[in-house]
Order: C-alpha cells, then structure tokens, then sequence
C-alpha cells in the first residue's frame, strides 16, 4: 500500500491505471474520503464491499466530473432536478435518479435508482476526469466506523486493503454529502449531511424519509429496497427443486441437468466476487412472470459469502 499525494500528476496516472484494471483506490473527496472503483465495473464494485466488509450490500454513490456522464447513466433528469445540481454541484450533495442498463446491480443493490454525486475537492475533480469514466466509492471507513477525513484515517484503518491512498489533505466537510431525491417540488431527504435542509428549501418542500421509530431509514429498509417479487427458497443442491416451474440461482454450475425452466450461475470458478458481481442482475432476471418460484442455491458464508445469504433471507423471509 503506498500514500501518495494527490496533486501530482505521477499519482493520478498511477490511480487511473489501477482503476482501469479493476482495482480499488481510496481518494480524499470535501466530505470524507472515499474508496473508489470504476462504477461501471461490477467485479471492481465487488472488492469494495470485501473490503468494506458491510454485512449486507448497500447502494453505493457514483461520482462524476461532468453533466455528460450523468445523463449517459439515467433514465432521465427530471427538469427540478436538474436545477437543482446546478445549484449545489460540483459539491456534498447526493441525488437519486433512476437508473439506466449501464450501472452493474451491485452498485445500486438492485434498486432501480442511482445516486450521483458530483464532488468539489481538486483531486477527486481531477481523478475522475482523467479517469474519463464514473468512480463508484462509499465512504472509506470499514462497516460501523466512522468515516475518514484524513488519508492517514484511510491507511490505519484499512491498512494493506487498498493498493493506493490518494492523499488530498483534511475532508474540508468531514461530514458526508446530504442524500436526497426529487419529486415533483418535493425533496426527499435519505440522509442528512454537509447540504443542510434550510438551504435545500428554497427549492421545494423538504419531506425527510423516515421509519416508524423516527429513525432516518438505511437503504436496507427502504420500502422499495429490492427484493423479488416471486417467492424465493434457499436450497442446498439442485436435487432438492420440487416445482419446475421455477427458476434456479446456481451458486457454481450444476453438475446434473437441473429441473428448472431457467438457471443462471453466479460464478464459474467459485469465486464470491464474481458472484456478488453477479447476484442482483441474476436474481432481477430469474424473477419471470413465467415461474412459481425462485430456488437459491446457498453459497458460503465467509467474506462476501455473507452479504450474499444475507439478501437471499431476507427474500426468502419475505413469503416465509
Ligand atoms: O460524502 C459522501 O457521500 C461520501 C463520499 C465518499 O462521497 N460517500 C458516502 O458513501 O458517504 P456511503 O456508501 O458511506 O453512503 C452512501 C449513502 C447511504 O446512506 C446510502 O443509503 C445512500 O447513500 N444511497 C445510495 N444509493 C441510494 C439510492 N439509490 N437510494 C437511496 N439512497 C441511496
Ligand atoms: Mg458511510
């Protein structure tokens, strides 16, 4: 792991390099710093949640330098929108928008919206420009600890996790960018941050999103949070699919012909980054009008394994 700092020109270079074979980059950003991967690279995607170790996938903030990239991954930019990232950006300001087919699942973990950010701070300006792609990056603090504002932050707690630390100095916010999403002149708030509510009023009614229990809600809990919409059964091993039906998500490719209509592997090799890369864009496939039911194949629970199992309950609860 090496720090470098980041207004030389080697070090951008070198970042954009690794970025570009799929590796992950820490970068210092306003609000805190981030841990960076090619945003339309699910396998890269993939390392960060292994790195991050996060119980469970999480949406991940995709970071552009420019308009362009922006309309070039939704579906649309709704004209109250777009007022207001003209207002805030570049800067700590998040917007939702519906996604298109170019962002990987695994980014949005599986929600059919995206949320962009455009930041101020030069290097991470300047990185994602030379990069000429967008930088997918949650926060650079593994899951349940607070985020970094410092590189130094970034190279103890994640020690040799990241090939590269990009140092950019001090996070000027040290707070992270403000989530919300527009609606018509509504602003829904997901997290409050370094964008207060008071200076996003002037551009529509202020509606923060929270639960029963007053708490802001995390995108596990979302309402909308994907799950399928036919019910899903975690299995063992194909032998066990009673209903063909159905359609079977294969941990590694079965070794008998499987009584399934559809069946999809999430990974050849065994490898659980590949198949966390995979998991959402299968999943939303297998959930045909033409089946009864989804069946799972487990996968191990180690690394992200766990993450994996852990969305698979959750579906499977949902109809249990
Ligand atoms: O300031 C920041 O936002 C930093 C820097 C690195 O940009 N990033 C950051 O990322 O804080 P992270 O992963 O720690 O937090 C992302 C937040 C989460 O609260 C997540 O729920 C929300 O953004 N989010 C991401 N995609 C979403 C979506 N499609 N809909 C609703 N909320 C979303
Ligand atoms: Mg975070």
């Amino acid at each position: 792991m090496q720090i470098l700092s980041g207004y030389l020109n080697t070090t951008i270079h070198l970042a954009c390099e690794l970025l570009r074979k799929g590796e992950i980059v820490a970068f210092p950003t306003e609000t805190v710093y981030g841990l960076g991967a090619d945003a339309l690279n699910g396998y890269a995607v993939a390392k960060v949640f292994e790195i991050k170790k996060r119980p469970r996938f999480d949406p991940i903030i995709v970071h552009v330098s420019d308009m362009e990239w922006v309309k070039k991954i939704v579906k649309e930019v709704p004209f109250e929108a777009k007022r207001i990232m003209e207002k805030f950006w570049p800067g700590p300001l998040t917007i939702v928008l519906e996604k298109n087919e170019k962002i990987p699942d695994i980014v949005t973990a599986g929600l059919k919206t995206v949320a962009i950010r455009m930041p101020s701070h030069p290097v991470a300006k300047n990185l994602i420009s030379s990069f000429g792609r967008p930088i997918a990056a949650p926060s650079a603090n593994p899951f349940g600890y607070i985020s970094p504002t410092k590189a130094s932050h970034v190279a103890k707690i994640l020690k040799d996790k990241v090939p590269l630390i990009i140092d950019g100095g001090d996070s000027f916010f040290g707070l992270e960018s403000t989530v919300i999403s527009v609606n018509g002149d509504k602003i829904l708030i997901y997290r409050f941050g370094a964008v207060t509510a008071e200076e996003l009023s002037q551009f529509g009614e202020i509606v923060p999103v929270f639960d029963k229990m007053r708490r802001p809600l995390s995108p596990g809990q979302l309402p909308y949070h994907y799950a399928p919409h036919k019910p899903l059964k975690i299995i063992e091993s194909p032998e066990e699919i009673e209903n063909p039906s159905s359609s079977f998500l294969a941990f590694t490719e079965p070794r008998h012909p499987v009584n399934a209509k559809y069946v999809l592997v999430l990974t050849k090799s065994g490898d659980l980054r590949e198949a966390a890369s995979n998991f959402f864009s299968h999943l939303i496939e297998l959930d045909r009008e033409d089946v009864d039911i989804i069946y799972a194949q487990k996968v191990p629970e180690v690394g992200l394994g766990r993450a994996i199992m852990e969305r698979l309950r959750k579906a499977e609860k949902k109809w249990g």
